[in-house]
């Protein structure tokens, strides 16, 4: 599985994931960008990398990434970037945080990688071409009904509506008969737990295009379905996103779409 983007996106999560990596031991000041939102040096050296190593073989490519890399979402070869995805984790010691880098093509996701570099876990994609975690083929579970489901769930920053919304929602899933709600923190792992088949399905209300760029492309290549939470194609842009095995997509949407704040699509 290569691609040239492929590679590159690879060499530059590795560059970035050894920035994190001495962060994360070494300690470093986190700021707050708003409410619990919280930023360090270890975001912002860690997306430099990342740019630094695109630009050396696409330096025609743009790149928006979360923390300063505003390129136009709409360009025919598209970055996206999170350099710290659940930066909250890193800044309490838990190391369940993730690169994520996807590679867009005219609109499409073309590749992408999501690396947890404390852990040394890779889920990787090339559309067409199948996903991939540690040279593992990645499948979607292989449940029919939610009543056989672990199911993971995201909150956004926000502690009113939107939290109210996503509660409510839990809600309905636990009353569907689940087996249980996992909210580990980390959009771009919940996205590689939905491809390795652990969570029957993941949503949450309010995402930025680099939470789940390419963590989207690892679902639908490892055999699941990714819409919004009112069932349409993920923009590139914030979004509700609802990630499923693809059987219980229609279940799970019924539900969420039910629930949903209707701040956003
Ligand atoms: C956040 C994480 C978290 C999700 C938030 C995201 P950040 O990204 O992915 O799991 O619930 O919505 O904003 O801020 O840690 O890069
Ligand atoms: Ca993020
Ligand atoms: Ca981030």
């Amino acid at each position: 599985m290569t691609t040239p983007e492929f590679r590159v996106a690879e060499e530059a999560a590795r560059a970035a994931g050894a920035i994190l990596t001495r962060y994360f031991r070494e300690g470093v000041a986190m700021r707050s960008k708003e409410t619990a939102n919280l930023v360090s040096d270890a975001d912002l050296e860690a997306e430099r990398a990342i740019v630094e190593v695109i630009r050396r073989t696409f330096p025609e490519h743009e790149i928006l990434g979360e923390e300063e890399q505003k390129g136009n979402a709409e360009a025919e070869h598209l970055w996206i970037v999170d350099p710290l995805d659940g930066t909250n984790n890193f800044a309490h010691k838990v190391p369940h945080f993730a690169v994520s880098i996807a590679y867009y093509r005219a609109g499409e996701p073309a590749c992408g990688v999501v690396f947890n570099p404390i852990r040394g876990d890779w889920y990787s994609a090339v559309r067409g071409e199948g996903a991939w975690s540690n040279g593992q083929r990645l499948l979607v579970a292989d449940h029919t009904r939610l009543d056989e489901a672990l199911v993971g769930v995201g909150f956004y920053y926000d502690r009113d509506l939107i939290m109210e919304a996503t509660l409510r929602a839990i809600s309905d899933l636990k009353r569907s008969q689940i087996h249980g709600i996992r909210r580990f923190g980390t959009a771009s792992l919940d996205l590689g737990m939905v491809a390795s088949g652990l969570f029957g399905g993941y949503f949450e209300y309010t995402l930025s295009p680099w939470d789940f760029a390419a963590g989207r492309l690892i679902v639908e290549e490892a055999g699941g379905r990714v819409t919004t939470c009112l069932g349409e194609a993920p923009p590139i842009g914030p979004s509700s996103i609802l990630a499923t095995n693809g059987t219980l997509h229609e279940a799970m949407l019924a539900i969420v779409r039910s629930r949903h704040p209707g701040a956003v699509a």
